[in-house]
């Protein structure tokens, strides 16, 4: 009989997890970001979460093809501009969660500037990585300012991702252009390009690359470096001197979702310090969370005494121009010869 009454409150436990359904997470932080926030969601809620993950300009292309038949319900993660042009397209709709009040003012502004098509999750400074064990045994440099990167001694030893896959790259660009002029900013970037020695997919490649020692540079997040250094990784990084941009990393709800009250409801958890600190904590990410009452981790950089600019959310996420942006790079920076 106990055994009987034990069998049917293990069958009740579980029914509720199957009742609550299914959400589709495009999630375009790492992997090993995305798993405990969608583990940690089943947990709390029963929901059953199927994954999927990508770059974000990757995402942003698959969300565009699926714009007549959405698959995914919630777009978490990745950097700004690409869910700021997703809800300029329509591709994305607005959702006011009642924690909004919790968020740092930057995540705030995110999704007030897009009528609150997207909202800030972290926030990230962009920088360079190197492998200090690499560079001392080939008497490189360590790299301070934007400036130095055009030294001729590392030609061959920088790698930056692909910007039309990747978030972070095209945050490189955006920076660019705001800090020295657009035209400026590519001449840079052509001088730059002598030296990369890969453009791969993500955003997170270089920085991986460096810690395994097969380049000895990125430009990437400093968070990045910072995790590869926690992880025990020879691997230093630098705020440029010059001063530098930013990600807000942001979540959105897709247009026509196919499960809307469990997208809801993963957007209200997933700003929640709960959520944000176990996240963080389980999958050991350094980047600033949203909701304010989460503190910096150990080891994080802090974004407060870092030189960053006053980045432009509205015109670098702009559709148009970042359309334009990307087919000026591969035109006359991605085609040219190494
Ligand atoms: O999760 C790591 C991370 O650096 C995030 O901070 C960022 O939003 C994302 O990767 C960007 O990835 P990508 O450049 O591949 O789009």
């Amino acid at each position: 009989m106990r055994a009987l009454i034990t069998g049917a409150l293990t069958l009740l436990a579980a029914l509720p997890a199957a009742a609550q359904g299914q959400l589709n997470l495009y999630c375009s932080a790492t992997i090993e970001w995305c798993q405990p926030i969608a583990r940690g969601f089943e947990r709390t809620t029963g929901i059953r979460v199927v994954l999927s993950q990508k770059s974000t300009g990757e995402m942003l292309a698959q969300l565009r093809a699926e714009a007549r038949n959405p698959r995914g319900d919630v777009w978490w993660g990745g950097t700004g501009d690409p869910h700021v042009a997703a809800g300029e397209d329509g591709l994305t709709i607005a959702h006011e969660s009642p924690r909004i009040a919790e968020l740092h003012p930057w995540a705030q502004a995110q999704w007030r500037q897009t009528q609150g098509r997207t909202v800030g999750v972290y926030a990230s400074v962009l920088g360079f990585g190197f492998n200090t064990e690499l560079i001392a045994r080939r008497g490189l440099p360590e790299p301070r300012c934007w400036a130095d990167l055009l030294n001729p001694a590392y030609r061959g030893e920088i790698q930056m991702a692909n910007p039309n896959s990747s978030g972070t790259a095209y945050i490189v660009i955006a920076t660019l252009v705001q800090m020295m002029g657009e035209d400026q900013a590519f001449d840079y970037l052509k001088r730059l390009h002598g030296s990369i020695n890969a453009y791969p997919r993500s955003g997170t490649a270089p920085i991986t690359a460096v810690a395994r020692g097969e380049t000895a540079l990125s430009i990437s997040f400093v968070h990045n470096a910072a995790e590869e250094r926690a992880a025990g990784f020879p691997v230093g990084h630098a705020v440029p001197c010059e001063g530098t941009g930013y990600e807000i990393g942001s979540m959105s709800i897709i247009r026509g979702a196919r499960n809307m009250e469990n997208a809801r409801r993963f957007y209200d958890w997933a700003l929640s310090a709960e959520a944000q600190q176990v996240a963080s904590q389980e999958a050991r990410k350094l980047q600033t969370m949203a909701n304010a009452r989460v503190p910096l981790t150990e080891g994080a950089p802090n974004m407060a005494t870092a030189r960053i600019i006053d980045y432009d959310n509205a015109r670098f996420g702009a559709s148009a121009e970042r359309r334009r942006l990307l087919a000026r790079w591969d035109q006359e920076v991605g085609a040219l010869p190494r």
